[in-house]
C-alpha cells in the first residue's frame, strides 16, 4: 500500500491533503458562491445529468407549504440508475452482498450469485419487474418490502420504481404491528419478504411476523424470498420469488414517471403511536441522490462503498441503493451484525473487498472503539480513503478515535447532517473543501439556505444556541407530503416558523466560519443508535398493555448508543416489579421492535404532574440523573418525589 500522508490541521479543524484535493471531483470553494447565486439554476443545470424522458418545463414551484422541481419532466429513476450504465460499465460491479454465516461468506456463490455487475442487476430488475406486473401491480400502487439486506432487497425497490409501482420498505427488525400499520395505511396489496435471515447467528422468522402483519390489511399476494432455507408455511397468497422470475423476460420498458410522481414512502416515527409516511418524487430525489452521493463521498469509478445502513432506513434507500448506482459506483450491503461473530468483521469486510469508503453512525464507532485496537490491527483497512458519520451527534472522542485509528488520520471524515425527510445529505463539509471539525456536522451543501433562528424567528448569533430550518427553495429531494396527512404535514414542518420556512425540529448553533454543530431535538425525538423514535410513541406502545395505567418514558445520554428510553410505569395490578418489568419489555417489542427495548423500566406509584395533570418528564430526569431538583411548586403532588427517588436509586 502506498503510503498517504495525514490530512492537514489548522487551528483545530482539518483539511484534505494536496493529493486529495487535487483529485476530488469538488475541489473548489466556489462551488459555494455558485449555489448561493441561484439554487434554482445550480440544480438546473445538475439535473441534465440524469436521462430524462421528457424535460421539465420550470425548475421550481413554490406554493407554500407544497413546492415542485422539475416540473413537467418525465424519467424513470432506473434508467439513470442502471440502463445508462450498460455501455460503458456493463461489465462492471455494482453490488457486492455479504452473508452474516461466515462459512456461507468463504463458500462458492449462493444460487451462482453474490456479486451483481450492473448487466446483471438491471436483468434481475427487469426480470422481477415483469412479475410484479404479472401479479397485476400498476403505476403508482403501493408495494411493501419487509425485507433483510440480501440482493433481492435492492432488486425489489429498484423493479417498484421500474414500472411505476411505490415502494414502501418496512426495517426487517420492525414487529409484525408495525408493519401492519405501513401496510394499512397505504393499502399495499403486494407484499416482499423472505422465508428468514441470520442475525447473530440465529434464523431470524420473518414470514412468520410477515403473515402476522398481513391480518386485517389488504395484501392479496405474498412474494417470498428463499434465503435462509427455513420451513415456512406456505399458503395460497404466497409465492416464491425464484418460481414468479423463473420464466419472466429479461427486458421490461421503463414506465415514464412525472418528477413529482411518488417513487416511495418511508415511515418514520411521529409523537403518537402512528408513524408518519414521508411522501418521496422521482424527479427532485432522484438529483440530490445523485449529486450528494458524488460529491460527499466522492465517489469514483474505483471506489468500493459501503453504507453499513439497512435499507430500512433512508440511509439504505439513498446511500445503499439509488446514490451509488446513480453514479455506477461499486457498493457493498452486508446481511448480518458488524461484530458477529467476531467484533472485526466489519474489518474482515473492508479487507475482503478492499472497501474504500466507510459510511456508519457514530454508535457502530463508539462499540468499535470499545472492543478496542487490537481487532483493527489484525486486518489491513488502508484501502480506505474517505469515513462518513450520520444519524446522531458524534461526540468529540468518537470523532477522534473515527478519524486517527480507522482512518489513520489520512482520510477526511464527513459528518453528515440530514433527515428522512430532507431525502439525502444536506449539511456536511465536501471531503476535498473540508473543513472537517470535531463535533460540527460542517457548512450546508452548496444552495442550501440554512439558518439557526430563535423562537421570535430572529436569526441568532454565532455560537448561539436555536432552532435549524431551511428556506425556500430547500431541496430538490425534500418530502413533498406526509401520506394521506395533510393536517400532519403542515403542523409538523410548516407552522413553527410560517409555511414558509422548513423547520428541521433540531437545535444547532453556528461558528464563526459558519460550521454547524447540532446539538439535538427540539420535540421528543430521540435517536437510539442512531434510530429515531419518539418518546411519545414508546408511550402509546406500552399504554396499550392492559395492566399499565399511566407510563412516561425519557430519553437518557449512553455511552454507545448515544441515547437509550428509560420508561417509568404505573400499574393497576399487584405483579411484582420484576414481572411488570418484562411486560413492559415483551410489549414494546411486540408493538415496535427490539430497537425499542427500554434500558431500564420503573414501576412507580404515581407520576410527577403538573395540576392541569400533565406529566413532567424534566423531574422524572432529574431524578434520574441525580441533578438537584429545583423548583417543584408547580408539581401537584409532590410527594411522589420521595418515592421515585427509593424506586430509582
Ligand atoms: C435526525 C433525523 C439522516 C439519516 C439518518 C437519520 C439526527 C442525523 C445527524 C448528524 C447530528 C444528526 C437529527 C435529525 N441526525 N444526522 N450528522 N449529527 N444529528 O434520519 O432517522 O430521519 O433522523 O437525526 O436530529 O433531525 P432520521
Amino acid at each position: 500500500m502506498n503510503k498517504r500522508s495525514k490530512l492537514e490541521k489548522r487551528q483545530g479543524v482539518y483539511y484534505p491533503t494536496k493529493e486529495f484535493k487535487k483529485q476530488a471531483w469538488i475541489n473548489n470553494k466556489s462551488i459555494y458562491r455558485k449555489g448561493a447565486w441561484s439554487t434554482k439554476r445550480f440544480w438546473d443545470k445538475l439535473a441534465r445529468d440524469l436521462v430524462w424522458i421528457k424535460k421539465w418545463r420550470r425548475t421550481f414551484v413554490h406554493k407554500p407549504p407544497y413546492f415542485k422541481w422539475f416540473v413537467d419532466g418525465q424519467l424513470n429513476i432506473t434508467e439513470s440508475a442502471l440502463d445508462r450504465h450498460l455501455e460503458k460499465r456493463r461489465n462492471k460491479v455494482a453490488l457486492i452482498w455479504e452473508p452474516e454465516p461466515i462459512e456461507e461468506s468463504l463458500s462458492v456463490d449462493r444460487q451462482g450469485q453474490r456479486v451483481f455487475t450492473y448487466y446483471e442487476l438491471s436483468r434481475e430488475v427487469n426480470k422481477f419487474a415483469n412479475a410484479l406486473k404479472k401479479m397485476g401491480v400498476r403505476k403508482g400502487d403501493r408495494v411493501g418490502i419487509y425485507l433483510p439486506m440480501i440482493p433481492e432487497a435492492i432488486i425489489s425497490m429498484l423493479a417498484c420504481a421500474r414500472i411505476g409501482a411505490v415502494h414502501v420498505v418496512v426495517f426487517s427488525a420492525f414487529s409484525s404491528h408495525a408493519l401492519k400499520i405501513r401496510l394499512q395505511d397505504t393499502k399495499a396489496k403486494v407484499l416482499i419478504t423472505a422465508d428468514g435471515y441470520f442475525r447473530r447467528g440465529n434464523i431470524i422468522d420473518l414470514k412468520k411476523s410477515a403473515d402476522a402483519g398481513l391480518k386485517q390489511t389488504e395484501v392479496e399476494k405474498v412474494v417470498v424470498v428463499k434465503r435462509a432455507e427455513n420451513k415456512v408455511k406456505m399458503s395460497k397468497k404466497d409465492f416464491w420469488w425464484h418460481d414468479l422470475i423463473k420464466d419472466q423476460s429479461n427486458v421490461c420498458e421503463p414506465t415514464a414517471m412525472d418528477s413529482e410522481d411518488m417513487l416511495f414512502i418511508l415511515y418514520t416515527s411521529g409523537s403518537t403511536g402512528k408513524p408518519k409516511g414521508c411522501v418521496h418524487t422521482c424527479g427532485g430525489y432522484a438529483v440530490q441522490a445523485h449529486y450528494t452521493a458524488k460529491w460527499i463521498f466522492d465517489l469514483k469509478i474505483s471506489d468500493v462503498f459501503w453504507s453499513t445502513a439497512d435499507i430500512g432506513w433512508i440511509t439504505g434507500h439513498t446511500y445503499s441503493c439509488y446514490g451509488p448506482l446513480l453514479n455506477g459506483a461499486t457498493f457493498v450491503i452486508y446481511e448480518g451484525s458488524p461484530d458477529y461473530p467476531e467484533p472485526d468483521r466489519w474489518c474482515k469486510i473492508i479487507e475482503k473487498y478492499g472497501v474504500s469508503i466507510f459510511y456508519t453512525a457514530p454508535t457502530a464507532v463508539r462499540m468499535f472503539e470499545k472492543y478496542g485496537k487490537r481487532f483493527i490491527e489484525k486486518h489491513n483497512i488502508n484501502t480506505l480513503r474517505l469515513l462518513g458519520s450520520v444519524g446522531e451527534p458524534i461526540d468529540e472522542a468518537a470523532w477522534n478515535w473515527y478519524f486517527k485509528e480507522i482512518g489513520n488520520s489520512r482520510c477526511p471524515l464527513v459528518d453528515t447532517w440530514w433527515q428522512t425527510e430532507t431525502g439525502g445529505i444536506l449539511i456536511t463539509s465536501l471531503p476535498g473543501i473540508g473543513p472537517f471539525k470535531p463535533c460540527f456536522t460542517g457548512i450546508p451543501f452548496p444552495g442550501m439556505r440554512f439558518d439557526v433562528l430563535d423562537d421570535k424567528g430572529k436569526r441568532c448569533l454565532i455560537n448561539k444556541e436555536g432552532n435549524l430550518v431551511l428556506r425556500s427553495p430547500f431541496a430538490p429531494g425534500l418530502l413533498r407530503g406526509v401520506y394521506k396527512n395533510h393536517k400532519k404535514y403542515l403542523k409538523t414542518y410548516w407552522t413553527d416558523y410560517g409555511k414558509k420556512i422548513y423547520f428541521t425540529s433540531d437545535r444547532a448553533y453556528r461558528d464563526e466560519k459558519g460550521l454547524i454543530r447540532i446539538v439535538g431535538r427540539a420535540d421528543d425525538v430521540i435517536k437510539v443508535a442512531g434510530h429515531r423514535l419518539t418518546t411519545g410513541e414508546l408511550e402509546s406502545a406500552i399504554s396499550l398493555h392492559p395492566d399499565i395505567t399511566e407510563c412516561a418514558v425519557i430519553g437518557i445520554a449512553d455511552e454507545i448508543k448515544g441515547e437509550v428510553p428509560i420508561a417509568f410505569v404505573v400499574s393497576k395490578n399487584k405483579k411484582g416489579k420484576g414481572v411488570i418489568e418484562k411486560e413492559v419489555i415483551v410489549q414494546l417489542r411486540k408493538e415496535i421492535g427490539p430497537i425499542a427495548k427500554p434500558k431500564q423500566v420503573y414501576l412507580v406509584s404515581d407520576l410527577p404532574k403538573t395540576r392541569s395533570g400533565k406529566i413532567m418528564r424534566r423531574v422524572l430526569r432529574k431524578l434520574f440523573t441525580g441533578e438537584d431538583l429545583d423548583d417543584l411548586s408547580t408539581l401537584a403532588n409532590a410527594g411522589i418525589v420521595d418515592n421515585s427517588k427509593k424506586i430509582i436509586k
